[in-house]
């Protein structure tokens, strides 16, 4: 493996303008690289409850964590809370201990009736406490706790004021509420203090990735330079802290990862491979993770809240693809259809979930041809398919190259579906009976869009000296870096890592000058969901713009 200098060759600004107009049309097809090449087979199998880290939180006290700042149960019940003495039921997720006691518990002052400290020391002070209205009482313990947030009685028996919510836990839920009211005033986010935010990135450093890593890295190196240059965020320096992945068990290099550096969140990064492993570690840990590179964004219920992501995975991208051919010619659904898709590479129910969209779609007559790489027969596959009007493809480019040869040579030239990332500028090869036939989704906008973005990379990336290679990567990371700053300016001077998710999720379209509009919310993960279908122009070697943005209905 050559080692590119750090130091890119130099090219002028025009130059490197051009290569990224091109790139950022073209540059996307290298994902295949990241998503594809570096999967696992089978994740080791692991206990499910993980053993706390130093000064992290048991799986009760995050249960309670999850009650206190927002009401719902890891049960996945509908918590109630009663108000106004019990005449009015509304969702307990509507009225958070937190929102009105504060995050960390440290009680507000503003208002008639004071929502006093929930800080167990505070609670349990040895001779009880008088609040300001005059109300006393003796020191709580774990029973009149659980009598004041069911009942609305305080340990003396005095009646708290009706602003108090009463709620509906049941026993499990007010045993995590109460382990985790225990740990409130010790339970502060790590890698945050008043002068310093600290950011993780996990990179692969060694095999066949390790060139992108380090470009990636000196991207997110890069950005933060200037934005402490500028004076931080609300004066919080930015410190960096990069992770390896060196291959092998991606969950335990990021678990040391966590553990010895203690970040407050983390941006960009790859998890080819382990995207289920690493995105429960995000949970259990709970670090914000913006922008990780994927092509297998973990967005099925119950939703992970700690990570975003900024494009659509394959899934999504198929099923653009299979909304965009349905569209194209008003006969489409009735003609057959061919999915062919290699088993190795796809996370469980991505095949079905794209089958399932050709179903909703209306297409009446749907084949499925699942293949391992090792036994991949294009040959055959080209002629067991071959009634088809219609095939999209989600296998390596040189099984693509393979299947459109034999298909050519058998006369059978169906409508080709291709998702951008796993294809290769092998495509334009494509045997002449393809022409005007193949069509290829991205995540991402078309150059045209994204003209005033590529600029100001440009423009960042001559200032840093940042290497050529690599570009859908690089410009991944930067997307990153500039949300997860944007979510980090809108969480404000009080920041906590429950603030930075709340402003990450107000985003709404977001312009990152290099993506679609980026747009999260308390249900949504991926900010630009959604692809472009790109024709594959055989003739002149060019993409050419065959769709609007295509949303997947
Ligand atoms: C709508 C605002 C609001 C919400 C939501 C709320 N509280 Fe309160 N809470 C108050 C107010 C106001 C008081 C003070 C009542 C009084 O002094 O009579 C209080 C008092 C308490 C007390 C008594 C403290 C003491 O020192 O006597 C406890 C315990 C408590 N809340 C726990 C909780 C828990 C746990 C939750 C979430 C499950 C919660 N509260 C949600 C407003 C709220």
């Amino acid at each position: 493996m050559s080692s590119t200098p750090r130091k890119g060759i130099h090219l002028s600004p025009a130059t490197r303008r051009a290569i990224l107009l091109a790139a950022v049309a073209s540059a996307l097809l290298l994902w295949g690289v990241v998503g594809v090449a570096g999967r696992q087979s089978g994740a080791p199998p692991r206990g499910d409850a993980p053993t706390p880290a130093e000064g992290g939180l048991t799986p009760s006290e995050r249960r309670g964590k999850e009650l206190y700042l927002r009401g719902t149960s890891a049960a996945g019940r509908d918590v109630l809370a009663y108000l106004g003495d019990a005449s009015l039921e509304v969702p307990a997720a509507t009225v958070t201990c937190g929102s009105c006691h504060g995050l960390h518990g440290e009680g507000k002052t503003e208002g008639a009736v004071v929502p006093g400290n929930l800080t167990w020391e505070i609670l349990t002070k040895p001779y009880g406490h008088t609040h300001a209205s005059g109300r006393k009482h003796q020191p709580f313990d774990d029973a009149a706790l659980a009598r004041a947030i069911t009942k609305g009685v305080d340990p003396s028996g005095n009646r708290l004021a009706s602003v108090m919510p009463r709620y509906d836990f049941t026993r499990d839920e007010l045993a995590d509420l109460t382990a985790y009211l225990k740990r409130l005033s010790a339970d502060h986010d790590p890698g945050l203090n008043e002068t310093t935010i600290t950011v993780g990135s996990l990179l692969p450093t060694a095999g066949p990735q390790d060139e992108l890593g380090r470009a990636m890295r000196a991207v997110i190196d890069s950005y933060f330079a200037e934005v402490n240059a500028q004076g931080g965020i609300y004066g919080r320096r930015v410190e960096l802290r990069f992770g390896e992945l060196k291959g092998g068990d991606a969950r335990a290099q990021a678990e040391r990862f966590l553990e010895r550096e203690q970040v407050f969140a983390m941006t960009g990064g790859v998890m080819g491979g382990a995207e289920e492993e690493l995105t429960r570690l995000a949970a259990e840990r709970e670090v914000p993770v913006v922008g990780p590179f994927t092509l297998f964004p973990q967005t099925a219920a119950p939703l992970n809240r700690q990570v975003f992501y900024l494009f659509s995975g394959l899934e999504e991208q198929a099923r653009a693809l299979v909304d965009f051919a349905g569209e194209k010619s008003p006969d489409a659904r009735s003609s057959a259809a061919a999915l062919v898709y290699a088993e190795d590479d796809l996370p469980a129910g991505v095949g079905a979930s794209v089958e399932q969209q050709f179903r909703k779609d209306g297409w009446k007559n749907v084949s499925v041809f699942k293949y391992r790489h090792e036994s991949f027969d294009a040959a055959r596959l080209a002629r067991e398919a071959s009634q088809t009007g219609v095939l999209l493809f989600l296998g390596s480019g040189a099984e693509e190259k393979a299947l459109l040869a034999e298909a050519a040579k058998a006369d059978w030239t169906p409508t080709v579906l291709l998702p951008g990332p796993l294809s290769g500028p092998e495509v334009f090869n494509a045997p002449a009976g393809f022409r005007q036939k193949i069509f290829l989704a991205f995540p991402s906008a078309p150059s045209d869009q994204t003209r005033a973005g590529v600029a100001e990379f440009s423009a960042f990336a001559e200032r840093h000296q940042l290497p050529p290679r690599h570009l859908a990567a690089q410009l991944s990371a930067y997307c990153a870096a500039k949300i997860l700053f944007e979510g980090l300016k809108r969480a404000g001077r009080d920041l906590s890592r429950e603030k930075l998710i709340e402003a990450l999720e107000g985003l709404y379209e977001f312009d990152t000058g290099l993506t679609p509009p980026i747009t999260y919310g308390p249900n949504r993960r991926v900010g630009a969901a959604g692809a472009y279908v790109i024709a594959v122009d055989l003739t002149n070697r060019q993409f050419v713009p065959a769709s609007k943005w295509i949303t997947p209905s």
